[in-house]
């Protein structure tokens, strides 16, 4: 999968590209990340990407020329999915992850300021896509979520695949409580079944926390579950 970010900010995604996962799965072979600074695509001879909005009001606009001369540089001859990361958009899920996981091309522009000029949500991007209910500064952030989300379901990435069966968000719920040594750690105990060795009992208590957890934290995702 390769992905190319668009944004006023490249050193903040470079950054996240080189660590951990997505460092790993790009010396692996399993993704390519480009990232592109707008400003390389504007004709502004001062560099500007954005301007006053029509129609007044605070702040400022992010304009089409460099971002529609961006993805159409950048897409060139191949077929892109197009995604803008804005509070306005659908809110990313681990579905909507496992959906973007189809597509062997993925851009991302990172919104920034009031906006972007609604033309380039309009005619070229294919999604609009949000982490979340609040609001954040600028959609660097939001595209790293994006990427790291899909490219750890990429066959190969993590290498323990088995590990994403049981995890948050399948089956409609929430991940189970995990521990690890010591048993017993300055007198906080880690529950006997675990210890038992008995794999139906550990999977019954596994189920039935997750179960607890998700009625408590999120009981919104127990309405959706098979
Ligand atoms: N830009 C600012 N806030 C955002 C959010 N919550 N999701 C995606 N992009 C954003």
């Amino acid at each position: 999968m390769r992905f190319d970010i668009i944004t006023i900010f490249p050193d903040v995604v470079r950054a996240a590209a080189e660590e951990s996962i997505l460092k790993r799965a790009q010396a692996k072979k399993k993704v390519v990340i480009n990232v592109h600074d707008l400003r390389d695509y504007t004709d502004d001879k001062h560099l500007k990407v954005d301007d006053r909005p029509f129609g007044g009001g605070p702040g400022m606009v992010m304009g089409c020329q460099p971002i529609f001369d961006a993805v159409k540089k950048i897409k060139g001859r191949r077929k892109a999915h197009v995604i803008l990361t804005c509070p306005r958009g659908k809110t990313l899920t681990q579905k909507r992850v496992k959906k973007l996981t189809s597509h062997r091309n993925i851009i991302i522009i990172c919104g920034h300021y009031e906006g972007v000029d609604e033309r380039v949500n309009q005619f070229l991007v294919d999604e609009c896509l949000s982490i979340g209910d609040y609001v954040l500064t600028g959609g660097e952030l939001p595209a790293m979520v994006v990427m790291d989300a899909v490219t750890r379901l990429i066959p190969g990435v993590l290498g323990r695949e088995e590990s994403l069966v049981d995890e948050s968000f399948e089956h409609g719920r929430l991940d189970y409580p995990h521990y690890t040594r010591p048993a017993d750690f300055r007198g906080k105990k880690v529950p006997d079944v675990l210890l038992s060795g008995n794999h139906a009992d550990i999977n019954a208590w596994r189920e039935k926390q997750a179960l607890a957890i998700t009625r408590k934290n999120r009981p919104d995702l127990l309405k959706d579950s098979k």
